[in-house]
């Protein structure tokens, strides 16, 4: 028999999380800091499952197939008690962690890895004074994992490689795309390349060169038609007859001329703050985000059933 998943934290990622791996063939046991937490979570979980099934989106299997995997308690050593992969999904302050981990630590199988799904904290910071510190890391999902395939792991200074190795699997084995870090740094991966991309649409912005309806739509109907389903660098390789290699020969004076001049930060906060809340606030007023966030998860879901269809063929 398998050995079960403990997700810790039922919060928004918690229940995502626990989607993602009972969808996947795994047992979960639920499990939160806030008594009847974990329960309240549980419920929820079957609506969420018939939005996927209508998209195709539960590899086959029926909601109660899945959700019969799905166990929630209030008694967290009951829920760590012979798992092999814990997620941790708490608030993310590094107090919290902290203890949180010290805990885990202590009354998980000493075989386990425990994973945290920490967006910004780097996991030396937390499982430093642990006695096996050498099983935990990070595993840092894009809201909601069970549309999106992507995953950071990333190990701290002492973190095994093997449970680097076997976290990578798991997630693999349950549908996601693991991104193997082989060292921690601020905002792993991900947060980076966005934040590489925003600084550059602040700067735009804020020197007057293009408003932020135009930037949203170069993206949207532009660059993301591409990356939505390759990277920046299958991107380039595409990009000349000859590779990457002629790629870079003949755009490599472009991109330092436009890296010389990236340098300088806007100020996030300053007058273009101002310019760019008017402008999204004449697009979409307030009380229309929340409509329009529901428009955003549809077309998530309905590009994920797209992905998921075309990787079938
Ligand atoms: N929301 C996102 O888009 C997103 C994406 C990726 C990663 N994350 C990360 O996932 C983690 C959880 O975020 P969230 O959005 O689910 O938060 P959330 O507020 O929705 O959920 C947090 C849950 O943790 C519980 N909790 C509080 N203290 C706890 C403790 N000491 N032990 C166990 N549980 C405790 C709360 O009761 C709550 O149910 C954070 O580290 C966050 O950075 C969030």
């Amino acid at each position: 028999m398998t050995r079960h998943v403990a997700v810790v934290g039922a919060g928004l990622i918690g229940r995502a999380w626990t989607i993602s791996f009972a969808r996947g063939g795994r047992d979960v046991v639920l499990w939160d800091v806030l008594p009847g937490m974990a329960e309240e979570t549980r419920h929820q979980i079957p609506t969420l499952l018939e939005g996927l099934k209508e998209q195709d989106l539960l590899e086959g299997q029926s909601v109660d197939e899945v959700f019969q995997r799905i166990s929630a308690t209030d008694d967290l050593s009951q829920a760590l008690q012979g798992a092999i992969h814990v997620q941790e999904n708490a608030p993310e302050k590094l107090d919290v962690k902290k203890e949180l981990f010290a805990k885990l630590d202590a009354h998980t199988p000493e075989d386990a890895v425990i994973a945290s799904s920490s967006s910004a904290i780097l996991p030396s910071l937390f499982t430093q004074d642990l006695r096996h510190r050498h099983r935990c890391l990070v595993a840092h999902p894009i809201n909601p994992p069970y549309l999106i395939p992507a995953v950071e792991v990333v190990p701290a200074p002492w973190t095994n490689p093997e449970m680097v190795t076997r976290t990578c699997a798991l997630l693999e084995d349950i549908g996601h795309q693991p991104m193997r870090m082989n060292k921690e740094i601020d905002g792993f991966i991900m947060n980076r390349l966005q934040m590489a991309l925003l600084h550059e649409a602040f700067r735009l912005v804020d020197q007057g060169y293009a408003s932020a309806e135009d930037i949203d739509r170069g993206i949207a109907n532009g660059l993301g038609l591409r990356w939505a389903f390759m990277g920046p660098f299958e991107t380039i390789d595409l990009n000349a007859p000859g590779g990457i290699r002629d790629y870079v020969s003949r755009y490599k004076g472009m991109a330092d001329l436009i890296g010389a001049q990236q340098t300088n930060m806007a100020d996030w906060s300053g007058p273009v703050l101002d310019q760019l809340e008017q402008e999204r606030r004449q697009i979409l007023s307030t009380e229309q985000l929340a409509e329009r966030q529901v428009w955003r998860d549809r077309n998530l879901m309905a590009l994920a059933a797209h992905k998921s269809a075309m990787s079938k063929k």
